[in-house]
């Protein structure tokens, strides 16, 4: 079977952010999004995103998406899935469930949802990804692997429910000073089955990842470092029964789970030491776009659909010679439909010239105001 295309035809924002009411239309290729600071590329980047996702990538927080002046937000998308019209909207009311609809059916598992419309994302903040802490990493494993399995998300959302449960009562325990070691023994089993399925998929998942990054890396950025990527879990050398039995005493004093597959980590080496330590910006940019074009490859073979790319503002991260490779990339068609956010009408004027790009649009932000 060919891969499936996956298009944004339309999108339509009614206060989300700053857009109280805003209706865009889509090209079926490259999309280059253009306007002064603060004007709301990112946001419509990151509506896209939320279609996808029904979360937004960079704010947690539904009440901040909301437009100040609103108590509620709509985003409505037309996409096209090989030629298949889909609707997705968003309705969030505040103090209110919020709702998902996928042609005009209700949502009510977002396991059901999430993959269906893959996606990946580039922005400037994604630095932290490297630099920063072992969350992100565990947000981009759990970001790709729940794009093409949803029992991991299952198992995932189970195994987070339970760690909040045990928490809570090893904090009652310490604070009423009474334990029951056998109530502990029944979160342990469930946690222990929720846990080995995480951690067993990630692993797997990792094995794979590897060799396609190493491609990335080095043949379509030319990386010529060495280059590694671990996976560092509780539960690499350990039995998670076992585990959580000796360290009960621990958790007992912390007043939380200690161990476990939410604790894990993903450790980047360049040249044998961590890159986040020694390596140049350059060679963490290198890195960090090696990363999400492999997380972009694999969720493509996984699902057999070509992900929409979102790229933020990411010319002023990188020079000319890995930009070109971007377009070559696109105009090979082993990337599907791209968004990419900038500032300067110029530059990306420049870039259609360099590239001899003929399938773009241009939405140009704030043009009427
Ligand atoms: N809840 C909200 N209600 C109204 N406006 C908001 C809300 N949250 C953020 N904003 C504003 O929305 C605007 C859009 O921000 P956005 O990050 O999308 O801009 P941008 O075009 O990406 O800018 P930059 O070029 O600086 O990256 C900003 O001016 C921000 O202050
Ligand atoms: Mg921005």
């Amino acid at each position: 079977m060919p891969i499936q295309t996956l298009q944004v035809q339309q999108l339509k924002l009614t206060n989300y952010k700053n857009y109280t009411f805003q209706h865009f239309v889509f090209g079926d290729k490259l999309n280059f999004i253009v306007g002064k600071n603060g004007i709301g590329k990112t946001t419509l980047l990151d509506a896209i995103y939320y279609t996808c996702f029904t979360k937004s990538y960079l704010t947690s927080s539904d009440i901040l998406a909301t437009n100040f002046d609103s108590v509620f937000f709509r985003i409505e998308t037309n996409l096209t899935l090989q030629s298949d019209n889909q609707l997705v909207e968003v309705k969030y009311l505040k103090q209110e469930k919020k709702e998902i609809l996928l042609n005009n059916a209700k949502i009510e598992r977002l396991t059901d949802f999430v993959g269906q419309f893959p996606c990946v994302i580039i922005t400037p903040d994604d630095n932290q990804f490297i630099i920063g802490t072992s969350e992100l990493r565990r947000k981009f494993l759990d970001a790709t692997i729940s794009q093409f399995s949803a029992p991991y998300l299952q198992q995932l959302m189970l195994y987070n429910k339970i760690i909040t449960q045990r928490n809570a009562y090893l904090k009652s325990c310490f604070e009423h000073r009474n334990y029951d070691s056998s109530l502990l023994e029944i979160y342990n089993q469930q946690l222990v089955q929720a846990g080995n399925f995480v951690f067993n998929a990630r692993k797997q998942f990792i094995h794979r990842f590897i060799p396609i990054f190493h491609e990335v890396y080095h043949r379509i950025f030319n990386g010529n470092e060495q280059v590694q990527i671990r996976y560092e879990s509780d539960l690499n050398d350990n039995d998670f029964e076992i585990l959580l039995r000796n360290n009960e005493n621990q958790d007992r004093q912390a007043q939380r789970t200690t161990k476990g597959i939410h604790t894990d980590d993903l450790v980047f080496e360049l040249n044998q030491f961590p890159i986040r330590k020694t390596g140049s910006q350059g060679q963490q940019k290198t890195f960090l776009l090696s990363l999400k074009l492999a997380q972009y490859q694999i969720i493509q073979s996984e699902k057999q659909i070509q992900p929409l790319l979102l790229l933020d503002d990411i010319f002023d991260k990188l020079d000319t010679e890995r930009i070109a490779k971007i377009f070559q990339l696109i105009h090979e068609n082993s990337i599907g439909q791209v968004f990419i956010s900038d500032t300067d009408i110029k530059r990306i004027q420049d870039i259609i010239n360099t590239h001899s790009i003929t399938q773009y649009n241009i939405i140009q932000l704030g043009e009427s105001a």
